[in-house]
């Protein structure tokens, strides 16, 4: 039996709830320009799944492909240097209609080192080249980044919050009841997809259901 969340994992956009912040990303993605977008909020929230749509949408898998992604945790001077130097960059190729999209996720995890080095070529390199290329990172927590010294980076990237409180939550139950129906199990009890904090996750909720659907099984 495959996981829950990949059967349920939008490809799209559209297929996203809840997220206020997915109308600005689809009015980018029918006017693209070359920029950083930086995902953040809560986990189990759709910011990987809107990464890879907006990749789906502009880049490609094909051969070559124009999609590349990195772990903030991985993402050392070396790597930075091999993405952003002109003479090895890979959006040094012409990319005809599709778009580079590099997909940084856990931004949080930059060294110190690639933070500097990003600052000066987020603007050189992305912003400003004739090949199209977009980043989309994605973080849990970007309040390192508002200290000191670190807000210029901050600035560097338009910011798009992904939200996990009731609201969130109640948007998501309509697509959690569809689940429900497929799987032909009877709503389950939501409440451990809660933290303590009150957060909503549907990563948790879907986890929750498959685990019924375990039970229903066995
Ligand atoms: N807003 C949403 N609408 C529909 N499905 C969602 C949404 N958010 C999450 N999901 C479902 O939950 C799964 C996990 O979501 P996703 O990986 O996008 O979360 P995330 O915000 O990147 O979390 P993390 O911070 O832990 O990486 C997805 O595979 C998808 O099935
Ligand atoms: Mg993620």
């Amino acid at each position: 039996m495959s996981r829950l969340f990949c059967e349920w994992q939008p490809t799209t956009l559209d297929e996203i709830v809840g997220q206020p912040c997915i109308a600005r990303l689809k009015r980018f993605v029918a006017n693209p320009r070359n920029d950083a977008l930086l995902l953040y909020g809560k986990s189990g929230t759709g910011k990987t799944t809107a990464a890879e749509a907006i990749a789906t949408a502009l880049g490609t898998e094909g051969f070559p492909s124009t999609v590349y992604r990195l772990n903030g945790t991985e993402f050392c001077l070396e790597l930075a240097e091999r993405y952003f130097d002109p003479a090895s960059s890979p959006f040094r190729f012409k990319s005809g209609q599709y778009w580079h999209v590099l997909l940084v996720e856990e931004l949080e995890f930059l060294s110190q080192q690639t933070i500097n080095y990003l600052k000066n070529h987020i603007e050189v390199t992305i912003k400003n080249t004739d090949r199209k290329v977009i980043v989309i990172a994605t973080s849990n927590d970007i309040s390192l980044f508002r200290k000191e010294g670190k807000r210029a980076f901050l600035d560097r990237w338009k910011q798009y919050e992904f939200t996990a409180d009731i609201a969130f939550a109640s948007a998501c139950m309509n697509r959690l009841a569809q689940v429900c129906t497929c799987e032909g199990i009877p709503p389950p009890d939501y409440t451990t997809a809660f933290d303590d904090e009150g957060t909503f996750s549907m990563r948790r909720a879907l986890d929750i259901i498959e685990d019924a659907r375990l039970e229903v099984a066995s």
